[in-house]
């Protein structure tokens, strides 16, 4: 079993990847879009959900700078906003195609942050048909999940489904079957 792994957080701007970082190792959030890239935080064994030690790796908002990461993570962590759902369909065309082409082979976790903001009338079914299809085409995507940066909801859950995919791989831990 691996004593470390790496986690990489991507996606596109502004949906909450430093700021999930921040609540993580600070519990701290901050209104203003800053656009800085996070430096990597290592959370010992003995805090995280998981017996071992993950580093998190924030990226920035542009694929290509985003390559050199993608290529040393254990576990993708790819991060839409649930109000702006243009990053929830970045996911399936822009960002999981590009990892396929990178020939990558690890899982990946997709996360919809703000859940806290309030969203329109059928959103959520919007975000769910969305999802579906995701999950059939790209197997890679073990766990779906939504977050919340600025109220701390289900932040801790976000990496432990990172660390569970990577240790105990499984089948996918949201079932599109039973949502149909
Ligand atoms: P880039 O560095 O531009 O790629 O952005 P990012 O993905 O790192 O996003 P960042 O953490 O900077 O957050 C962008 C904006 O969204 C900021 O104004 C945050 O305050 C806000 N934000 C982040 N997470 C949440 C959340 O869970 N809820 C709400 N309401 N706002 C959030």
């Amino acid at each position: 079993m691996k004593s470390h792994i790496r986690i990489v957080i991507c996606g596109d701007d502004g949906v909450g990847k430093t700021s999930i970082i921040r609540c993580l190792i600070s519990k701290s959030f901050a209104e203003e879009n800053v656009p800085e890239v996070h430096p990597p935080v290592t959370i010992p064994p003995e805090v995280a959900p998981e017996p071992v030690s993950a580093t998190i790796v924030d990226t920035s908002n542009v694929l290509n700078e985003v390559e050199s990461e993608l290529n040393r993570a254990d576990v993708v962590v790819l991060v839409y906003d649930l109000v702006r759902t243009e990053t929830l369909d970045r996911v399936k065309t822009k960002w999981l195609p590009r990892m396929r082409e990178l020939g990558l082979d690890v899982p990946v976790i997709l996360v919809g942050n703000k859940q806290d903001l309030p969203k329109e009338e059928y959103s959520d079914s919007n975000v769910e048909r969305t999802i579906k299809p995701i999950m059939e085409e790209f197997r890679e995507v073990e766990a779906c999940i939504q977050c919340s940066a600025k109220v701390e909801f289900n932040i801790y859950e976000v990496l432990y489904f990172a660390q569970r995919a990577v240790i105990h791989p499984t089948t996918p831990l949201f079932d599109v079957s039973s949502h149909s």
